[in-house]
């Protein structure tokens, strides 16, 4: 069977993709100025409004949007429809305040399905293709998100969702699925429950993973390639932007996610002053959505940190593999510390294993960093293989990324596993 055939505006010319975002950034702006009451008086304050855009570059000069807005205009004050219009209702878990709420329309409902078959069929489906979906369904928007653009594109869906390791095992080997689309850290956690039940994962149907919602490294791609035998793709989205979808990788290319610029136009920024930077450099990802009607997003700040670089098998602009939030960002000794840093020099170990955690606490007015890590079955942590691994881990977090961590083995198991988003950073500190 051929795969899909893409759509003209993947591949078109940057002239014509910019043209058509100015066009709809213009509306966008217009449409937030005009039904949101919450925008009029950002743009009012920040003395811009929707005509004094008269280029990309004019974004600029209007005001960011934080996860502060929609939490003081809890839960419909940002939207620019009646709710009444709203088609559906999704929300982040909200760990601590209140959660922040998104609505859609029918027409926005109908983008983000398009955007999730746009980004599955980049990922490599081909028709006739069945999915196994374990993102969670819900509020959060990994399982619905999949499952729509899934089905959009034509394809047989299994809406399992997360959780209940055991079945998902079960029903994948009796299902038979081509592609599945789950957090990295729970396909982890599935490759397990394969080998306890005495099965090889890498003999399981599946061709195809796409897997998103949570930083993950290429070291953490090729192990699950090689674990899973399949091909691992990364889906980049965010909630108050749309959910999945809003990039995804080519898996021709497999050289991070391909930003589908014709419905979000990225920006970078310095985290810390919010000066625009150029493509190529590292900052915060800005996202303006330029199609939304319910809750159109201007310059939303996504504290996920990246940057910008040039189209490859599409025409858009792709984004690096995320390297961590900055919300993620531990301070250690005076050092800047992300979990995803730490990733990749667990993974260069083959004693080791992908379960870690880092937590965070204080002796005196010093933070401590411990890095709880699993062993490979088989390996006991007590062991001397074991133990020469975890300290050349700790001389080459040293090295590397240049501070002082304890390194703490445990057994295979013995760090806590999430269903969804894994917990990769504990903090003691504020306890
Ligand atoms: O995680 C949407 C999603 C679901 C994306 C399924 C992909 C797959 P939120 O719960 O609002 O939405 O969390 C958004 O998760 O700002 C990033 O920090 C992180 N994130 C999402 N995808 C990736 C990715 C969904 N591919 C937040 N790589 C974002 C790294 C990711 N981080």
């Amino acid at each position: 069977m051929t795969a899909f055939p893409l759509e003209p505006i993947e591949k078109t010319s940057i002239d014509e993709l910019r043209a058509l975002q100015l066009k709809r950034l213009k509306a966008t702006l217009q449409h937030a100025y005009d039904n949101s009451p919450v925008y009029r008086a950002k743009f009012d304050a920040a003395g811009v409004h929707p005509q004094d855009c008269k280029s990309l570059a004019d974004l600029a000069n209007f005001p960011f949007t934080t996860k502060k807005d929609l939490r003081d205009n809890y839960p419909y004050g940002m939207f620019a429809v009646p709710r009444q219009q709203c088609a559906r209702i999704h929300a982040s878990s909200g760990t601590t305040g209140k959660p922040t709420v998104v609505g859609y329309t029918k027409n926005d409902l109908h983008t983000w399905a398009h955007v999730v078959a746009r980004s599955i069929r980049a990922a490599g489906a081909r028709p006739g293709d069945l999915v196994h979906v374990s993102y969670g369904y819900g509020l959060f928007t990994g399982g619905l998100g999949a499952h729509y653009g899934a089905e959009k594109l034509g394809l047989t869906v299994v809406p399992f969702g997360g959780g209940q390791t055991e079945r998902q095992v079960q029903l994948i080997t009796d299902f038979k699925p081509d592609i599945i689309m789950v957090t990295p850290s729970y396909m982890l956690a599935i490759a397990e429950e394969f080998e306890r039940q005495g099965l090889q994962p890498d003999k399981s149907s599946l061709r195809l993973g796409i897997f998103g919602a949570e930083p993950w490294t290429n070291d953490m791609r090729r192990n699950i390639e090689a674990r899973m035998g399949i091909d691992a793709v990364d889906i980049y989205g965010l909630s108050e932007v749309m959910g999945p979808g809003v990039a995804s990788e080519c898996w021709e290319t497999k050289d991070g996610p391909t930003i589908w610029e014709d419905h979000f136009y990225p920006e970078i920024i310095h985290p810390e002053t919010g000066a625009p930077l150029s493509d190529g450099e590292m900052g915060e990802l800005v996202f303006t959505s330029l199609s939304k009607e319910a809750l159109p997003i201007i310059r939303y700040r996504t504290r996920d940190l990246t940057r910008l670089l040039p189209g490859t098998a599409r025409t858009m602009r792709r984004m690096e593999k995320i390297t961590g939030r900055s919300d993620d960002m531990m301070i250690v000794r005076g050092v800047n510390v992300f979990p995803t840093q730490i990733e990749e020099l667990i993974l260069k170990r083959p004693e080791l294993s992908a379960h870690y955690q880092c937590v965070l606490s204080r002796s005196g007015s010093m933070d401590d960093l411990r890095v709880l890590v699993e062993t490979q079955p088989g390996v006991s942590p007590m062991g001397l293989e074991a133990k020469a691994a975890a300290q050349q881990l700790q001389r080459d977090i040293k090295a590397y990324v240049g501070t002082n961590v304890q390194v703490e083995l445990r057994a295979s198991g013995g760090v806590e596993r999430s269903v969804g988003k894994a917990k990769r950073v504990v903090d003691l500190r504020q306890v």
